[in-house]
């Protein structure tokens, strides 16, 4: 696939020139990358730096209202640019749904969710955020990252990026997170289409998607490196559990372990089948612009799997930044770091948990070990697709 590349000018002036309608003023600063979108999904503000602007996005949202209603309202309180207050702020359906609130579902022990196609998803991932990580215009020199959750994702986003950056991590206000566009989602750094047409390379994605919804139509069919890690399934349940008890984006899910064990046997919770997301992007290993990794080859044998990834998206580390990429990839070392930890958004703390290989030793019985384990073996059968659970 070919596409005619504009030039980085006018993807700038593009840029700008869509920043100053949405905020029906002249930015007074240059626009950050970032960007935020109002509880109505409709308003595309971006957030101006210093000096601050005289009318916030807030404001500008209220005025555009206030237009469209014929219905003067007195305008809103001026407010700092708050995208970072979306941004680490906690989730909540009003906002993170965009609007789109009839589409959620509760479960049992207020497990909530949404479904597309009948895929179970989180309430974040609305119809329209998702047909827009469709659509996606890659490049050759993106990279996209994907996974089922808690299979090692963040890990290898942490990688990714200091491999892009000779193995220095960003300092000050601008996390891993901010650095990554998720574009399926609408938390927790939310861009538009055109704010990732604009930006210029390289460019990291994130998804969560299986295969048949892969950004950007997927490996073979878009010019992006795809890079899927995959853990076993077993650690996957525990971790899985762990992230989604009792928190905001889950409903507050309160269920047993053996509650949620049924449900992820099910391919009941958030993004589905473990099984079937898996194989989905098994079945396109062989692509040419696709790799496949996995967890515990990371956890066991990092250097190599560093020179596969650097190897495979181009990017040549020389001997000390190959070795600083090492160092700060380690887990001790991302747990404790502001850049790579998801420390500074509520309900985070404790993101990274354990990131061991066999964990769930811990959780599971033995019923439910041998159970999943006939599970595991009718599932995987003919697939050539092995897991290390230890
Ligand atoms: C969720 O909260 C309940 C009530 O506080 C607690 O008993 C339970 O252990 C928590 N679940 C997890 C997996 O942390
Ligand atoms: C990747 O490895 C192949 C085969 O070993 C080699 O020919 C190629 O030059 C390498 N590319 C990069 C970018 O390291
Ligand atoms: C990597 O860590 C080791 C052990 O702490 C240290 O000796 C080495 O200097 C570090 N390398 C780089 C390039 O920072």
């Amino acid at each position: 696939m070919t596409r005619s590349r504009p030039t980085a000018a006018a993807m700038s002036l593009l840029a700008t020139l869509l920043a100053c309608a949405l905020l029906h003023t002249v930015p007074a600063g240059t626009v950050e990358a970032g960007g935020r979108t109002s509880a109505h999904g409709e308003h595309k503000c971006a957030a101006v730096q210093s000096p601050a602007p005289s009318v916030t996005c807030a404001a500008a949202a209220a005025a555009e209202e206030d237009v469209s209603d014929g219905n003067l309202l007195p305008p809103a309180p001026l407010q700092a640019p708050d995208a970072k207050q979306y941004v680490t702020g906690e989730y909540r359906d009003e906002v993170h749904a965009e609007g789109d609130l009839a589409g959620i579902h509760t479960g049992e022990y207020g497990y909530k969710y949404r479904t597309i196609d009948g895929l179970v998803l989180p309430p974040y991932v609305t119809p329209k955020r998702l047909a827009a990580a469709q659509s996606v215009i890659t490049r050759a020199d993106d990279i996209c990252y994907c996974s089922f959750p808690k299979s090692g994702s963040t890990w290898l986003a942490n990688v990714l990026y200091l491999m892009l950056h000779d193995g220095i991590e960003a300092e000050g206000d601008m996390p891993l997170r901010s650095n990554l566009h998720w574009m399926e989602s609408s938390w927790t750094f939310p861009r538009t289409q055109a704010e990732v047409d604009a930006m210029p390379p390289p460019r990291i994605f994130k998804s969560h998607m299986p295969h048949g919804y892969a950004l950007g139509g997927g490996p073979g069919k878009a010019p992006c490196r795809y890079i899927y890690i995959a853990r076993n399934p077993k650690d996957v349940a525990v971790s899985y559990w762990h992230f989604e008890s009792n928190q905001s984006w889950s409903g507050g899910y309160n269920g047993p372990w053996e509650h949620w064990l049924q449900l992820f046997v099910d391919g009941k919770v958030q993004r589905g089948s473990w099984f079937d997301h898996v194989l989905s992007w098994w079945q396109v290993k062989d692509a040419e612009n696709m790799l496949f990794l996995k967890y515990e080859d990371l956890k066991r044998g990092f250097p190599s799997q560093l020179r596969r990834i650097s190897n495979f998206t181009g990017h040549e580390l020389s001997g000390e930044a190959f070795e600083r990429v090492v160092n700060a990839s380690s887990f001790q070392h991302m747990k404790q770091s502001r850049f790579a930890n998801h420390q500074t958004m509520r309900g985070f703390e404790g993101f990274l948990r354990k990131g061991e290989v066999g964990s769930w030793k811990e959780q599971f019985t033995v019923a439910q070990s041998e159970a999943f384990d006939k599970l595991y073996k009718q599932r995987m059968a003919g697939s050539g697709l092995n897991f290390d659970f230890e």
